[in-house]
């Protein structure tokens, strides 16, 4: 029987999960996506178009695969909708290509509403969130009060979504906001129809199948291992499990079923919201990193905060998710760069630790070693050229740092620019 491999990000989202999804499906029969919800904006370009993806898994530009929205996943149907009527303007015709599962929840606009009163009660401490209602949709769903998709399809569906409603009203006096208008909740449901176009699957049966069938099957993640919610860095983190075992339960494949896991971490690190992030820069080399890699959020616009590569985070995402292979993203961004500094411990309270500590706050000191820069442009370049040999430094640092192979590394958001190194990517 085939596994299902996995491919995640390893920092705080935005790593470029999109870009090599897209890359890496005519590899596969199905893309699966097992988390997340419109929080997410996966990017992707080719033929000098962009193209930001919230919910749809990002092999829906390819006409091999089929792809599925996960029963993990969160859904707003309003966002669903315009992601679909983009693609519609394109005439990509995702009609027999997407299939969602019916027990995948629903993110109401009271949801949403509930998210922005719950941020503005926190004021300073507020988690940035992306305001899309994915925490209290998460919360309804496991203090099980929630609605999911396949509740559409039986005449109990506006009993249930009045009673949540209802109860995310009261909750919503309680801040002192604003309830939900009635042309908001028109749009809603009307957007539920566009929904309905699609096949409504029980995901977990359909998956197992075509794996008992042989067929190579991608779970894509959404955000990154130190926002999951229960190794990232809490409480500023996302409402699910972005790690690999978060393809177990978002999409019902047992944990001896997990093939290769493929980690995506960018060259250095960004991380948009608020929370700890040791490596931040608030220097020169932050503005030209933010500038160089237009570090501005695919779902919110919100200038991402920049900083160098942080190792022991990155060895603890890959610990937690068993990451078999690594894709180094936005390479190309160092290119100019004289040095480069890669965090390689921390210090805590005095202490050199390569471990993450329990609470990442400012008394995590960053420890950094410095490497000299490859001052070349990697953009243009093809597979089988040479790398710099500053660049090959850096790759077998990191490679010799973690134990796992780099298998990708992107020079450019362009499908084209990347160049594979020598390591399979599918499981046998
Ligand atoms: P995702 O959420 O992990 O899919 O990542 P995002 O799409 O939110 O952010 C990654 C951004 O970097 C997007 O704008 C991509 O087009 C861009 N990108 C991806 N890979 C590369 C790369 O290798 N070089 C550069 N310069 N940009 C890249
Ligand atoms: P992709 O899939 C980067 C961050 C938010 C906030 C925190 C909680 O594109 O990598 P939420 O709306 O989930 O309650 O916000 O998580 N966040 C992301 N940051 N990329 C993402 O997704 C993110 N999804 C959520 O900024 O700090
Ligand atoms: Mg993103």
């Amino acid at each position: 029987m085939k596994k299902v491999d996995v491919l995640l990000g390893l920092q705080w989202g935005d790593e470029g999960k999109g870009k090599i999804v897209d890359v890496l499906t005519p590899k596969y029969n199905v893309i699966a996506r097992f988390q997340g919800g419109p929080n997410a904006g996966h990017t992707l370009e080719f033929e000098g178009i962009k193209h930001v993806l919230h919910t749809i898994p990002s092999g829906i530009f390819r006409k091999n695969a089929v792809n599925v929205v996960g029963n993990g996943v969160v859904i707003d149907p309003i966002i669903f909708k315009r992601e679909i009527s983009a693609l519609d303007n394109l005439n990509v015709d995702v009609s027999a290509t997407l299939k969602i599962s019916k027990k995948a929840h629903l993110i109401l606009p009271t949801h949403r509403l509930l998210d922005a009163a719950s941020e503005a009660a926190k004021g300073n401490s507020k988690i940035g969130s992306t305001l899309k209602g994915i925490g209290p949709t998460y919360m309804d769903k496991t203090g099980r009060n929630g609605l999911r998709v396949g509740d559409f399809l039986t005449d109990k569906f506006k009993e249930k979504y009045n009673f949540l409603k209802e109860k995310h009203q009261q909750m919503l006096a309680q801040f002192g906001a604003e309830g939900v208008s009635a042309e908001m909740e028109a749009e809603w449901f009307e957007s539920m129809e566009t929904l309905k176009r699609f096949e409504l699957i029980d995901s977990e049966q359909y998956i197992n199948k075509r794996l008992v069938d042989g067929e190579p099957i991608l779970a894509e993640g959404a955000q990154g291992s130190l926002l999951d919610i229960d190794f990232g860095s809490y409480p500023f983190v996302t409402s699910s499990n972005t790690v690999c075992a978060g393809a177990c339960t978002g999409l019902g494949v047992a944990p001896n079923r997990i093939g290769n896991v493929i980690g995506i971490f960018k060259a250095y690190c960004t991380r948009v919201g608020s929370g700890p992030f040791p490596t931040e820069l608030f220097d020169d080399a932050g503005e030209k990193l933010c500038d160089i890699g237009h570090e501005y959020g695919s779902t919110t616009g919100r200038r991402r905060r920049c900083g160098w590569l942080d190792l022991p985070a990155l060895k603890y995402a890959i610990m937690i998710n068993g990451v078999t292979e690594l894709n180094m993203m936005k390479t190309d961004v160092l290119d100019t760069f004289d040095t480069i500094k890669v965090c390689t411990a921390y210090k805590v309270n005095g202490e050199l630790t390569d471990q993450m500590p329990f609470d990442l706050t400012e008394t995590v000191e960053p420890v950094y070693i410095e490497m000299k820069g490859w001052k070349t442009d990697l953009t243009g370049l093809a597979n089988g050229d040479n790398l710099p040999i500053e660049l090959q430094e850096y790759i077998s640092f990191i490679e010799e740092a973690t134990g796992v192979p780099i298998s990708v590394v992107s020079v450019g958001p362009d499908r084209e620019q990347t160049l594979f190194q020598d390591v399979t990517s599918v499981t046998a």
